[in-house]
């Protein structure tokens, strides 16, 4: 090759790459441009409705202190680990180890009973020596009522606490319950996406819980709440944090008497008190069984995430629990587990004597919320809510109150298809960003008429925190439609 030729191509190479790094830069400003439009058209939407009267909101149970930690700082991985595996209850380090390879690899949020006090302990406190360790008030039902008190709701939440933990909540919060010796406390461990630990890397970012509660798994504050609501009608009662029941060391028959309280508490409630249930990571079958029977027969609502969905419709459609599922499931494949449960519980509601009617299913996931509502019921502005729920879920993720969209990314496609089977493909609008349409859900001779509603998610792309999303963005759904 030439002196001249290599020049030749040398200066053609420059103007080639300049026209790449322009054709770039051009394309990120329109994909900003998406996002604004997209954060602007939410935001409108979040806005639309404002809360005008306080509703009354009942949240039962629970609360702890929420220790948390990064998991490469916490967990070190070594050639023992061996193969990951599930267990029930956490006995010792290699079995914690080996649970959390688990679910990490599958980047599956997971919640366990670690039945060892002395290693519970010996963990919190190495922990909590990292710098990096920080602790907040923790629970669902805790979470779930300071984000309704945010929003302006008249908020009572049933929790047995100590009394520091109690003077860190909000005093507009009205906690029933009694006074604790020991607050629960739950350790958070977190990873982000694509973080390595030993041969696995994580699918999104996520965290894995242990706990050794003594208060939140007995529903100490049961009594309580059940007193206040002899005479006191909320517009909600939210029934949470039965997860802490999960493989725990009950004696035989306390956990069935407890869920047969719950279940005459929900029973007793008169219908201008709506219930939600909010689901969470359930391991053990027999609970989760026991819970198709006993709770969700009598809520008129359900929240829950991409894995908690996949393990209720296969607990109610097989008969068998999942304990990982897809941590980023197609919207098509949601919706027809939506639509699936739904028919299920309704169905088998009509052989259960006092359930209610389920009218509304929430479902949130890293990419998209979508909630179901039957129409004609009292769930209004779905819609808003989807919108809310969507902004939300980054705001928490992100920590902050604003949408910086240089930290936000858009995971879904230009348009997504409504069912795997014969579905209609719907187009993702900037412009008009929640997707709404009806539907006729056919359960046994009856045409149930619903209205469907997706909202993108602008997924935070720098997490700061995992826990607690779905409580914050549960609630920040529900209270646009009481
Ligand atoms: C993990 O290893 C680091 C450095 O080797 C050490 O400082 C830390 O204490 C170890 N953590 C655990 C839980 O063993
Ligand atoms: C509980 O944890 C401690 C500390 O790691 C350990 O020495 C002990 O063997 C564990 N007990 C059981 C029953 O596994
Ligand atoms: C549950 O049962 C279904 C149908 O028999 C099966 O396809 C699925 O793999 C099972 N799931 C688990 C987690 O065992
Ligand atoms: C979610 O709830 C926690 C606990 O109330 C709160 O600290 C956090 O700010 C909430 N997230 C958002 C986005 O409001």
């Amino acid at each position: 090759m030439g002196y001249n030729r290599s020049l030749k191509f040398g200066t053609a190479l420059t103007v080639l790459i300049v026209l790449v790094a322009i054709y770039y830069r051009n394309s990120e400003n329109v994909l900003q441009k998406r996002l604004q439009a997209l954060v602007y058209g939410l935001e409108k939407l979040e806005n639309k409705h404002v809360i005008t009267s306080r509703p009354k909101v009942a949240i039962g149970y629970g609360v702890c202190t929420d220790v948390y930690v990064n998991a490469k700082e916490l967990l070190n991985y070594s050639e023992n680990v061996g193969r990951p595996q599930h267990f029930d209850e956490i006995n010792t380090e290699l079995e914690l180890l080996k649970s959390f390879a688990y679910y990490f690899r599958h980047g599956a949020a997971a919640e366990r009973y670690m039945a060892n006090r002395t290693l519970f302990d010996q963990l919190v406190a190495k922990a909590r020596s990292f710098s990096s360790s920080y602790s907040t008030i923790g629970g669902n039902a805790a979470i779930m009522a300071l984000r309704f008190a945010k929003e302006g709701c008249d908020v009572t939440l049933a929790a047995k606490l100590t009394r520091s933990l109690h003077q860190m909540m909000p005093q507009v919060i009205n906690i029933v319950g009694g006074e604790a010796k020991r607050d629960d406390i739950h350790l958070v461990i977190e990873y982000k996406h694509g973080d390595v630990w030993g041969p696995y890397s994580s699918a999104r970012a996520n965290r894995y819980i242990v706990h050794n509660d003594a208060n939140n798994p007995r529903i100490n504050s049961f009594e309580a709440l059940d007193q206040l609501l002899s005479t006191y009608e909320p517009n909600l009662l939210v029934v949470s944090g039965l997860q802490m029941m999960d493989n725990y060391p009950f004696p035989s028959g306390e956990r069935q008497n407890l869920l047969l309280k719950i279940k005459k508490q929900m029973m007793d409630r008169s219908t201008s008190t709506k219930i939600h249930f909010e689901m969470a990571s359930f391991a053990e079958d027999k609970l989760l069984f026991e819970l198709c029977d006993s709770v969700i027969p009598f809520a008129d609502s359900l929240g829950m995430n991409e894995q908690e969905i996949a393990n209720l419709h296969n607990a109610m459609y097989y008969g068998n629990i999942s304990l990982v599922a897809n941590s980023t499931p197609r919207i098509a494949t949601v919706l027809d587990q939506m639509r699936t449960l739904f028919k299920l519980i309704r169905i088998r509601s009509k052989t259960i004597e006092n359930s209610r009617e389920l009218t509304r299913i929430h479902v949130h996931t890293l990419a998209y919320q979508a909630i179901f509502t039957m129409k004609g019921s009292i769930w209004k502005n779905t819609m808003a809510a989807a919108a809310k729920a969507s902004l939300t879920a980054h705001r928490h993720v992100c920590a902050t109150s604003h949408v910086d969209i240089r930290k936000a990314a858009l995971i879904l496609d230009d348009s997504f298809s409504t069912s795997i089977v014969q579905g209609t493909r719907i187009a993702l609008d900037i412009d008009k960003p929640v997707s709404c349409w009806d539907e006729v859900l056919k359960v046994v001779n009856e045409d149930i008429p619903v209205q469907v509603c997706v909202a993108p998610v602008l997924i935070c792309t720098v997490a700061a925190q995992t826990a607690g999303g779905g409580d914050n963005i549960s609630s920040a759904g529900l209270v646009l439609q009481i």
